[in-house]
């Protein structure tokens, strides 16, 4: 599409709210309330994903004890030291879709013992490579988890069985995981697996994808299988965190299914629920049309992207804003007490294969500009909901999906994504304050109609006396000049850094890991609470302000 297309297509915004503009090239204007407080940014919203597939473990995470890449107790010792450097968000482990399959007994005892399984991803490498993903030597086990876990400083979070093990199998993961040192067999297997004493491991998954491949179960079943499994559960020291399998995207039918089904047994049954699952993939370039709606066809390419698909993928990762208020309204009601938080434990982009950094890294894909903006925009939404979002996992850390760490043998570098990650770390611990912004949506051309995307994308937190906003370009070849207005802000210098790109399709690689790094940027001074800043096209920003 032409530049003009776009100009001719850009839709009238919202009305600009607050004092008028000072500054005449302004297109939009940015209000940080910072006496309407959300709720407090827990590092959990900056949370991960990784599960025994394609490169994640094996090879990502897992190089093993002997390996000659650097490491700590077998785990990348690359990604262990980039992981220190971000929020420390709990870590959900074995899966994904593999979990239904996953008995954890396989991953304990001597590392050469265990047992050789076919991975539940077996079938799905789409070609004959021969992929360690087809077949899971269990080197890595619960221990290993939580040590990765400790390494980093982020809390476990397993997702348990309850398609293809019975609930003993569940309580039994517990125990190992929990009971005090010399109790129980299972505590004294634990000891001789490496930790004598209690992983404390709170957050545990009851399922996952219960209405797919976690048992396609219809909500109705599902929730009679989760009061089963999460009867008389012993937590011994730990206080357990239940988490149910949610819905996929939009299905509210699974929502309300599952509350409705869950309390049939008494309202008191909502106390089980520590968090519900929900899941959102952000993949679906079929614009809109019923014929481009195959799950594997309407995908694109993560580095090949047209203007137009670069704004439909951030559209698409809009729907997080819906789908977060659509399902909160459907829990209200049944839990009136607002016991019951979201867990959005699956997100991020999902591409067509064709980018992964080796054949066998099965869903393994590339990382770009777009994506970096996916992750900010996404981030800042989780911001605007932190009273209903208490953790969020983006799938998955390494060579997968939206991944922050792309790794073979010796080689690793970190994403635009990971940067992202790491320029809003400073949100973490800040209270997130109501951020209004005013600006006119991006309109662009489909193949059949016009669609339209934020212009803008933005939140901040306060912490201590310093105000900090992240704020997303969408837009791929325009700055954007915004006034900035934050009541209590007093005059002086604010400090800026950024993530831009030399253009939309750039990507790190191993032989140029450093071409989407997080950079200082110019900014100027607040003046009597307004502060005028020139966002680049394609970019993601954090200003830092200081609060009277
Ligand atoms: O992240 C890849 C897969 O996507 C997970 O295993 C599954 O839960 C989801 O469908």
């Amino acid at each position: 599409m032409e530049r003009r297309d776009f100009l001719r297509l850009a839709v009238a915004g919202a009305a600009l709210v607050g004092a008028p503009h000072t500054s005449r090239a302004a297109t939009g204007r940015i209000d940080v309330l910072v006496n309407e407080p959300i709720g407090a940014i827990g590092a959990d919203l900056y949370g991960h994903f990784c599960e025994h597939l394609g490169g994640v473990v094996y090879d990502g995470i897992w190089v093993g004890e002997g390996s000659s890449v650097p490491n700590t107790q077998g785990i990348r010792q690359a990604v262990i030291d980039g992981m220190r450097k971000l929020p420390k968000g709990a870590i959900r482990w074995p899966g994904g879709c593999f979990a239904d399959s996953y008995d954890w007994r396989d991953g304990t005892g001597p590392r050469e013992q265990r047992p050789r399984r076919t991975n539940f991803w077996a079938g799905g490498t789409g070609g004959d490579a021969v992929s360690k993903s087809k077949y899971d030597p269990n080197h890595f086990g619960s221990v290993d988890f939580v040590r990765f876990c400790r390494l980093i400083g982020s809390e476990p979070y397993l997702a348990a069985n309850l398609r293809s093990l019975p609930a003993r199998d569940f309580y039994q993961w517990v125990e190992y995981c929990n009971s005090p040192a010399g109790t129980t067999s299972l505590a004294d297997l634990r000891a001789r697996d490496g930790e004598k004493d209690p992983l404390k491991v709170r957050y545990w998954g009851v399922g996952n994808e219960s209405w797919g491949c976690g048992g396609d179960f219809t909500a109705e079943e599902y929730a009679v299988e989760f009061r089963r499994f999460t009867s008389w559960v012993p937590g011994f020291d730990t206080r357990l965190a239940f988490v149910a399998s949610g819905p996929s995207s939009g299905d509210l039918n699974w929502t309300r299914g599952f509350f409705s089904k869950l309390t049939e047994k008494g309202a008191g049954m909502i106390g089980r629920v520590h968090g519900f699952a929900l899941h959102h993939y952000t993949e679906n370039l079929g614009f809109g049309d019923p014929a481009r709606n195959d799950w594997n066809e309407r995908k694109g390419s993560a580095i090949e992207f047209s203007p137009m698909e670069w704004y439909e993928i951030l559209k698409e990762s809009d729907r997080m804003e819906d789908l977060i208020a659509s399902h909160w309204a459907v829990i209200g009601e049944f839990d009136r007490q607002r016991r019951v938080k979201l867990f959005v434990d699956e997100w991020g982009t999902w591409y067509k294969a064709g980018t992964e950094a080796k054949p066998n890294h099965l869903l393994g894909q590339q990382s770009t500009m777009r994506d970096a903006v996916v992750a900010a925009h996404t981030l800042n939404t989780f911001h605007k909901h932190v009273d209903k979002v208490a953790m969020a996992n983006i799938a998955q850390l390494v060579n997968n999906l939206q991944s922050l760490f792309i790794a073979d043998g010796d080689k690793c570098f970190t994403t635009p994504t990971y940067h992202v990650f790491d320029l809003y770390g400073p949100h973490v611990g800040g209270q997130s304050v109501r951020t209004v912004l005013s600006t006119p949506a991006i309109g662009y051309q489909r193949p059949k109609n016009t669609g339209s995307v934020f212009g803008l994308s933005g939140s901040a937190s306060v912490k201590d006396k310093t105000l900090t906003l992240t704020v997303a370009n969408p837009h791929f070849s325009e700055a954007q000049e915004i006034e900035i207005a934050v009541r209590g802000a007093v005059s002086g210098p604010v400090k800026g850094a950024q993530i831009t790109a030399p253009e939309i399709h750039a990507h790190n690689t191993f032989a140029q890991p450093n071409t989407i790094v997080i950079k200082d940027a110019t900014v100027g001074a607040v003046q009597n609470g307004l502060l005028v800043h020139r966002f680049p096209p394609a970019s993601v920003t954090r200003l830092q302000l200081t609060l009277a």
